[in-house]
């Protein structure tokens, strides 16, 4: 596989861990993944509560949770290290200040638009910024507002299409639409940046996300001009994965019929298992009468119909009666929990064989 450059970041595999939250992909994941050669990337979200300890107070913990698990990363890997920090979250730029303070190498930024995202750099900050869009012209929007308001353009871009896990970028209707099919989406993407790469000579890699499963997925999206990819169902089952062993057997356990779309209270749909809890969600259960959190921008407290950060903290920790576990689209195909080193020798031997078929 061809490396993946980002700024004066080289990766030797061109694969990213895709950021999981709340607690999915943290500080062992990410190290394990960066000294295999890709990018670990831990998510920044929910760790107010994985951290609770440190602080009574949600954003204060989030944060000390935070240089922790960066420390806790660098200690352990070589490689290059990244945080997911979602623009939804109610503590977004005290998390990016961090990340950078910290010298993280990437900050991976979406569930929303991160357009002021630069304006957190220093003159000396070493901390590459990587907005994750779903659209061509969600790249245009950050990158003239990024060139204009700072002179700063993305130095690469994630392209997350609709079978990805977690929190979609879409509208329901448009998920099963060929229109906004990955496939029909990243050629869009790559020609709309290099409009910009061209007059601002500047590279600016495009990583495809979202049901790439296989060595030979990613081959396909290197051929519609992709730089690397993301993968995020693929890493929950390895054994390095921070998730606990039940969140891990949802995924072994499940069929591709569990594998559904639900309503976020964050006011987007999303991707999950079926779980006895989403059960009741449907069937309307009580409504969370305080939050104590306050950790989505978006969510509205008095209408949600439940405390998303609870029910993803639940389903990390096992508990499916309580909570439910964000999947891709392929989550059902994993058979058993591999290590990561095996997950990514078995990538490259499938991108191989695949080049051998082409011969
Ligand atoms: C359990 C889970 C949690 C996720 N949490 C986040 C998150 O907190 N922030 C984010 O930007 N993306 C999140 N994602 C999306 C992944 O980072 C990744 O882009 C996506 O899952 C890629 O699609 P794939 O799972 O089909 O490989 C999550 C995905 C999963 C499966």
């Amino acid at each position: 596989m061809k490396a993946l450059t980002i700024g004066n970041l080289k990766a030797r595999i061109p694969i990213i861990q895709g950021g999981m939250g709340v607690g999915i992909s943290l500080s062992n994941l990410a190290s394990a993944v960066a000294n295999e050669g890709g990018i670990g990337v831990i998510s920044a979200a929910g760790l107010g509560l994985l951290y609770k300890k440190l602080s009574p107070n949600y954003t204060e913990a989030g944060n000390l949770g935070l240089i922790e698990e960066i420390r806790r990363a660098r200690e352990k890997a070589k490689g290059i290290i990244g945080v997911n920090i979602m623009v939804a979250l109610s503590d977004f730029a005290e998390l990016v200040k961090t990340s950078i303070a910290e010298k993280v190498d990437v900050i991976f930024s979406g569930a929303g638009l991160p357009l002021d995202l630069p304006s957190f750099l220093h003159k000396d900050s070493v901390t590459k910024l990587v907005p994750i869009v779903s659209s061509a012209r969600a790249v245009r929007i950050i990158c003239e507002k990024w060139q204009n308001n700072y002179g700063y353009l993305p130095d690469a871009v994630v392209l997350e299409g609709p079978k990805a896990g977690g929190h979609l970028g879409y509208k329901e209707n448009q998920l099963e639409d060929q229109l906004f099919s990955l496939e029909e989406l990243l050629p869009q993407v790559v020609h709309e940046v290099s409009l910009f790469e061209e007059k601002y000579h500047k590279s600016i890699p495009v990583i495809a996300a979202g049901g790439i499963y296989t060595g030979e997925d990613i081959r396909r999206m290197m051929e519609l001009g992709a730089s690397g990819v993301q993968l995020g169902t693929r890493f929950v089952t390895t054994t390095e994965c921070d998730a606990s062993e039940d969140f891990k057997m949802s995924y072994i356990n499940a069929h591709e019929a569990d594998i559904e779309i639900i309503k976020s209270p964050v006011g987007m749909p999303g991707r999950a298992i079926h779980s006895s809890f989403l059960e009741k969600v449907k069937a309307g259960i009580q409504q969370p009468k305080s939050c104590p959190f306050n950790c989505i921008k978006t969510c509205d407290i008095s209408r949600s119909p439940y405390c998303i950060v609870l029910a993803l903290y639940n389903a990390f920790r096992g508990n499916f009666e309580k909570g439910y576990a964000f999947a891709g689209s392929n989550a059902w195909r994993a058979k058993n929990i591999v290590s990561v080193k095996e997950t990514i020798a078995e990538l490259v031997a499938e991108w191989k064989a695949k080049e051998l078929k082409f011969r």
